[in-house]
């Protein structure tokens, strides 16, 4: 993975994801890029060009951002097979990516050393000040309240339930954001998402005594 095509995965990232008012901006990308490099800087990983590129095309396929997941995959797919790169390194990409959505808990992808880093430096930037910043973000933009005290919190649900169920933003943080410090694969993560777990938890503390002020 030479540094033309990861320059070139930073510019097509860039060009698709510039304004995402979701949570999902370049900023969001360069995040987990960093995030990524450095998880993978601790556990030794060989791969690191695969895991940057990974990272910075990690979300041009997700379905929330496309028509439908095997859209997104087709975009991704198409550009990366103009890049000059061989086809089994457009698989392995792809294989990665695959794994890292948390898909309200029913992705069923194999997890490779290099994906589980990816998805760990994703969930990274999913919790803590950012995760709650990005969490009121995409809340907002899918017409979530900010939080409904008559919804049950979905201890289970079905990738379709996850996604166009009715939730509140703060019902988000019990259906994803607090699992995810326990559902990390590295211990570099797991070691980051404790001070951005916490924070979260005194969040709620907080914006439970202001709501019933
Ligand atoms: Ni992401």
């Amino acid at each position: 993975m030479n540094k033309t095509f990861l320059l070139a995965c930073e510019g097509f990232v860039k060009e698709q994801l510039q304004n995402d008012p979701t949570g999902h901006d370049w900023h969001h990308i360069n995040r987990v890029r960093n995030l990524a490099l450095r998880i993978a800087a601790e556990e030794k990983a060989e791969s690191l060009g695969l895991i940057e590129a990974a990272a910075l095309l990690h979300d041009i396929p997700d379905e929330k951002l496309n028509d439908s997941e095997e859209a997104g995959y087709r975009k991704l797919r198409d550009w990366l097979n103009q890049q000059g790169i061989d086809k089994e390194t457009v698989l392995r990409l792809e294989e990665v990516i695959r794994a890292v959505p948390f898909k309200g808990g029913n992705n069923t992808a194999q997890l490779s050393f290099e994906s589980k880093i990816v998805q760990d430096a994703d969930r990274l930037d999913a919790i803590g000040a950012i995760g709650i910043a990005r969490t009121f973000a995409y809340g907002g933009k899918k017409g979530h309240p900010l939080y409904n005290t008559d919804l049950p919190v979905r201890e289970s649900m079905t990738l379709q339930e996850y996604r166009s169920g009715n939730s509140s933003t703060i019902h988000h943080f019990y259906e994803k954001l607090l699992k995810l410090k326990d559902l990390l694969h590295t211990d570099a993560a797991r070691r980051l998402a404790e001070e951005r777990h916490q924070f979260m938890e005194n969040f709620l503390q907080v914006f439970y005594k202001e709501w019933n002020v």
